[in-house]
């Protein structure tokens, strides 16, 4: 369901589809408002490429499954893959800096150095958690979970961001299949690559809603596309 390989998205980025390019786990608490982390366990992370959610997440004792079809490459591979996308996204950075909040990253440099940081922490992690279960190839909008398998299902940086890319049955799927597994299903951002609101949202929220689904739009302390301060909470 992605177009073409590659692809621009937006005026400023150019990258090679959907790329590898993971997040440490203060900023998920922050994309997610996940304040208390005590209880929120099972947990899904789905397109959860080399973010270090997963593996932070184990290191405190809780029970985070991640789930993306680049787990079927090596560690060297992903690293290769990784390497590539930081350059697409050091010149799309420099282009775009004008639509980005600065305040909670400060520089260029250093979302690069978490980005680093969280790439490390996955790697170093990733072929004992693919043993233990942690890391789980699949790809939506097929998961291979029971239904009702974790409380929370989260999305970030792949619904919606990739929405030129990802049609709007894709993400209809999709979601219904994360309800399938679990309980709620939070996704952050809702905006495009291009820095606008996604278009395909409110049709995703309303054919959910049509069926029985609780949507609700919640403000999060994070803000770095500027005016994506909302993520999607939906409840089945
Ligand atoms: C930009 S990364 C985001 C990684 C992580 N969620 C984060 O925010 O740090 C997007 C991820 O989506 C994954 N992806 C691509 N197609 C997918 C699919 N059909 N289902 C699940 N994940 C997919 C990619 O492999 C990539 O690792």
């Amino acid at each position: 369901m992605i177009k073409e390989a590659k692809y621009r998205q937006s005026p400023e980025f150019v990258l090679d589809g959907v790329v590898p390019w993971g997040r440490r786990l203060g900023e998920y608490r922050a994309f997610f408002a996940l304040d208390d982390l005590a209880d929120i366990g099972p947990v899904l992370d789905a397109g959860g490429g080399p973010s270090s959610f997963a593996a932070e997440a184990a290191r405190l004792g809780l029970q985070v499954v991640a789930a993306d079809p680049i787990y079927d490459f090596s560690g060297e591979v992903i690293a290769a893959r990784f390497e590539a996308t930081a350059v697409a996204m050091r010149e799309g950075m420099r282009r775009a800096a004008y639509r980005f909040n600065w305040r909670y990253y400060g520089s260029e440099e250093a979302i690069h150095k978490l980005r680093r940081e969280a790439l490390s922490l996955f790697l170093a992690d990733f072929e004992a958690g693919k043993k233990e279960g942690r890391y789980i190839t699949a790809a939506l909008p097929r998961l291979p979970f029971i239904d009702g398998t974790f409380k929370l299902a989260l999305s970030s940086h792949f619904l919606f961001l990739y929405g030129d890319a990802l049609d709007f049955d894709f993400h209809v799927a999709a979601m219904w299949e994360l309800l399938r597994v679990a309980e709620e299903v939070r996704v952050f951002p809702l905006f495009n690559l291009d820095g606008r609101p996604s278009s395909h949202l409110p049709g995703v929220m309303r054919v959910l809603a049509a069926q029985g689904a609780h949507c609700a739009l919640q403000e999060v302390p994070f803000e770095f596309q500027k005016g994506a301060r909302r993520m999607l909470s939906v409840r089945r």
